[in-house]
């Protein structure tokens, strides 16, 4: 399978801000683990992050036709943007969300997702592991 790992706001500072919410480890050295296991899983799998939720949206438009799954931690847009909410809507390619902490049990605006509606499932709460627990649910 092909699958697409997408990051959004912030979290190039993975690693470097809150490590006691996020953990120590840096979006690359996380990265670097998903593209191992992905190896392992008989996956390839692409990464991508940015700050810009354009940027973002874009990048789901043109997943269509050329990736099988994307994994997608939006970051704080998970919790308002609408534009990547119709961006998820707008492609047959299934997305599964991703936050790293347990969103439920932080700030009355973190429990509320766009997304979630639109994407195959959500994983949450489980450090790093959630992105891998989401590139292995393809294979369910
Ligand atoms: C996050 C949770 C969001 O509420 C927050 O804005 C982030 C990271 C997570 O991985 O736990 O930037 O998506």
């Amino acid at each position: 399978m092909k699958l697409l790992v997408l990051n959004g706001v912030n979290l190039n500072l993975t690693g470097k801000r809150e490590t006691g919410v996020y953990g120590g480890e840096t979006l690359e050295e996380i990265n670097a683990e998903l593209a191992a296991y992905a190896k392992e899983c008989g996956d390839t799998v692409d990464f991508f992050q940015s700050n810009l939720e354009g940027e973002l949206c874009a990048k789901i438009q043109s997943a269509q036709g050329n990736y099988d799954g994307i994994v997608l931690n939006a970051g704080a847009f998970t919790h308002y943007s609408y534009a990547l909410r119709d961006a998820i809507a707008a492609v047959t390619v299934p997305v599964v969300e991703v936050h790293m902490s347990n969103v439920h049990a932080r700030e009355e605006f973190r429990k509320k997702s766009v997304l979630t509606e639109v994407c195959r499932g959500e994983i949450l709460g489980f450090g790093k592991h959630s992105y891998r627990l989401a590139l292995e649910s393809f294979h369910l």
